[in-house]
């Protein structure tokens, strides 16, 4: 290989890396259990489904060896996602690699910024490809033993289909750009999925569950305020009775990270939320209370 490093192209050599199709998929979720993760085979046919071209495996010597995913939210935020390398082939450029794909897609497309939230391991990578720190979060953990809680109940409904739109305004608030694609791919797959409503049906906020390969995951939830955030929050997990949870807070969000402390939840991990190029459209941590997801945003 002809370069002024050779060693390094020799070894990266070896690496080809081609889009995800359906049947990459039991590969895929080999390696997400081997890393621990909670997502399901549902996820991962959504994030196919969502971006067709956009998912990536990474061979080593013909054999698959990683994978990333992506998703646009339009021309501003994109997020990677689902960056795993299987524990025989890491240390050897595979995870930069799939980055290095990921980024050139969403360049081409004129994504202008680029986030994804990391794992301290993953974080090692993504520092090397010039991302920035935005703010931190942390994955929390607990099983669900809340009663039905009293009072506010009464405003919060089942997500219906129109919801989406109702609340794209407040979650474009919080999340820094449209998700509507997201939520009307999530809804589907989310029970409960629940709408805050006011006197004036006028909706305030909405929330999420979805199983998860390990146990359920609660989010996304965006609110226009504090009082209805945690409202939604207490109802889903009292809804989710007797299961282990996994809860995604912005650490700036001490309200909800204080709610899960007081509810029994413990840290799992810290996580980092980072971007690459411009951050025009930063998101609200005091108007989320759960994210989607790390792999999503
Ligand atoms: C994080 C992960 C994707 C890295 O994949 P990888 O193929 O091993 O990464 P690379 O070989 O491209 O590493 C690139 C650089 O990152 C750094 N790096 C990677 N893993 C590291 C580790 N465990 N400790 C310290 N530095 C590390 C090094 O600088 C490395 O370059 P070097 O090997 O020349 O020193 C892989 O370890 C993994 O799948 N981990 C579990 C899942 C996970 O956390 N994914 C990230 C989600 S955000």
């Amino acid at each position: 290989v002809a370069s002024p490093n050779g060693v390094l192209d020799l070894v990266n050599s070896s690496i080809s890396l081609r889009v995800m199709r359906q049947r990459d998929l039991p590969f895929a979720d080999t390696v997400r259990a081997l890393a621990g993760w909670n997502q399901t085979l549902n996820d991962w046919r959504r994030f196919l489904a969502m971006e067709p071209d956009g998912c990536y495996v990474a061979e080593w010597n013909g054999q698959p060896a990683g994978t990333a995913t992506i998703i646009a939210y339009g021309a501003a935020v994109a997020w990677i996602g689902m960056v795993l390398v299987h524990p025989d082939y890491r240390r050897r450029g595979v995870g930069t690699a799939l980055l290095k794909r990921c980024i050139e897609h969403l360049r081409e497309r004129g994504v202008r910024s680029i986030k994804l939230d990391a794992t301290p391991a993953g974080k090692q990578v993504y520092d090397g490809l010039g991302f920035k720190d935005e703010w931190t979060l942390a994955r929390w953990e607990g099983r669900s033993r809340r009663p039905q809680p009293a009072g506010r109940e009464g405003s919060i409904r089942d997500w219906r289909e129109s919801d989406a739109l109702l609340v794209d305004r407040l979650d474009t608030a919080a999340f820094g750009v449209s998700r509507l694609r997201l939520l009307r791919a999530l809804a589907p797959q989310s029970h409960p999925a629940l709408v805050f409503q006011t006197a004036r049906a006028r909706v305030d906020g909405y929330g999420f569950v979805r199983k998860g390969a390990r146990a359920w995951y609660l989010g996304p939830i965006s609110a226009t305020s504090t009082e209805v955030g945690l409202s939604l929050v207490e109802t889903l997990v009292s809804r989710c009775e007797g299961q282990m949870i996994y809860w995604d807070i912005p650490d700036a969000n001490r309200p909800a990270v204080e709610w899960a402390r007081q509810s029994g939840f413990a840290l799992q991990r810290p996580l980092i939320r980072m971007y690459l190029g411009e951050n025009s459209a930063p998101s609200d941590a005091h108007k989320q209370f759960a994210l989607a997801g790390p792999e999503v945003g």
